[in-house]
């Protein structure tokens, strides 16, 4: 496994690894505190026979608030212990420096898809993301990238910068990694306390009876209403919950082919974000 810190690195790597019919280079772009759902990106990219590349940096400018970046897990030598086992080729290290280079601050401007939900939450938020993952496209050029359907709303969002910028990447969206309660993984899970901990498989459990009210046939707005209710009885509090056309993240109210369960919750300070298709597969049943 490489391991590259600057651009310099990354230029030499990149010249080792291809010779001649080299396989396609995939990216699995994180923020590192890896866990079981990001190794689900870099596998399905080795099952698609590529040779696939892994960043951690954690982008200073996706964080809205100071407090949530300085606490953001950080465990570097886990996480290459971690991708080395998975069979990683690459890992992508860079600075703070190295993706922003004191030059002009340019920015991507984001619509569609990033309006609402995470986008009025976390205000700069996804204009953060889409800049830190195009700079990363064009360090490593990948012709795929795997991002999880975890932040439904990101994936879309990459997806369409993609296609208006016509950035030469695939994107692939990989389903959702949950523990065996069904809760979600996430790097911040690791801040739950034992008893949030024991609440937070909940917010999934109500997400799946409302997507089966919605897809026997319940009127959204009752269903929405009703589910809202169970996370606030539950103990959440609810920023949103919402049924959305799957691309565009537009608010629907009949169940549109695609359409996404999407929602953000709080136990106390600890922001969970969760979200189910009409059709959850049968794995997840009797959760
Ligand atoms: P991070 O939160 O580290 O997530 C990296 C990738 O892993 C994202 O595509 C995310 O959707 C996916 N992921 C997280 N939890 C998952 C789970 N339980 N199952 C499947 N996939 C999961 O998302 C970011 O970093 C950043 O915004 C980034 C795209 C790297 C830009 O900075």
């Amino acid at each position: 496994m490489l391991i590259a810190r600057t651009l310099q690195d990354l230029s030499d790597a990149s010249s080792a690894a291809t010779p001649g019919s080299a396989p396609t280079l995939a990216l699995v772009p994180t923020m590192g505190a890896l866990h079981r759902g990001h190794l689900s990106l870099l596998q399905a990219a080795r099952g698609h026979g590529h040779r696939v590349a892994v960043s951690i940096f954690v982008n200073p400018t996706q964080f809205g608030d100071a407090n949530d970046l300085a606490r953001y897990p950080r465990c570097e030598d886990a996480d290459l212990d971690l991708l080395r086992d998975a069979g990683c080729d690459l890992v992508w290290l860079p600075s703070v420096e190295t993706m922003y280079p004191d030059i002009a601050d340019t920015r991507i401007e984001v619509a569609g898809p990033a309006r609402g939900w995470e986008g009025d939450a976390r205000p700069g938020h996804f204009s953060a993301v889409a800049t830190v993952v195009t700079k990363l496209f064009n360090q490593l050029r990948p012709a795929h990238a795997y991002f999880g359907e975890k932040d439904w709303q990101q994936l879309q969002l990459i997806r369409s910068v993609v296609a208006e910028l016509f950035i030469p990447v695939a994107i692939e969206g990989v389903a959702t990694m949950r523990e065996a309660d069904g809760l979600a993984m996430s790097s911040r899970n690791r801040f739950l306390s034992l008893q949030q901990r024991g609440r937070a498989p909940a917010l999934y459990r109500c997400l799946l009876r409302a997507a089966r009210a919605v897809a026997e046939g319940d009127a959204v707005p009752a269903v929405l209403d009703a589910a809202r209710e169970d996370l606030l009885l539950r103990g959440f509090d609810v920023d949103y919950l919402a049924l959305v056309d799957g691309p565009s993240l537009q608010a629907v109210t009949e169940p549109v082919p695609g359409a996404r369960l999407i929602a953000a919750v709080r136990l106390d300070d600890i922001r969970l974000l969760d979200n189910v298709s009409l059709a959850p597969n049968s794995a997840s049943r009797g959760i």
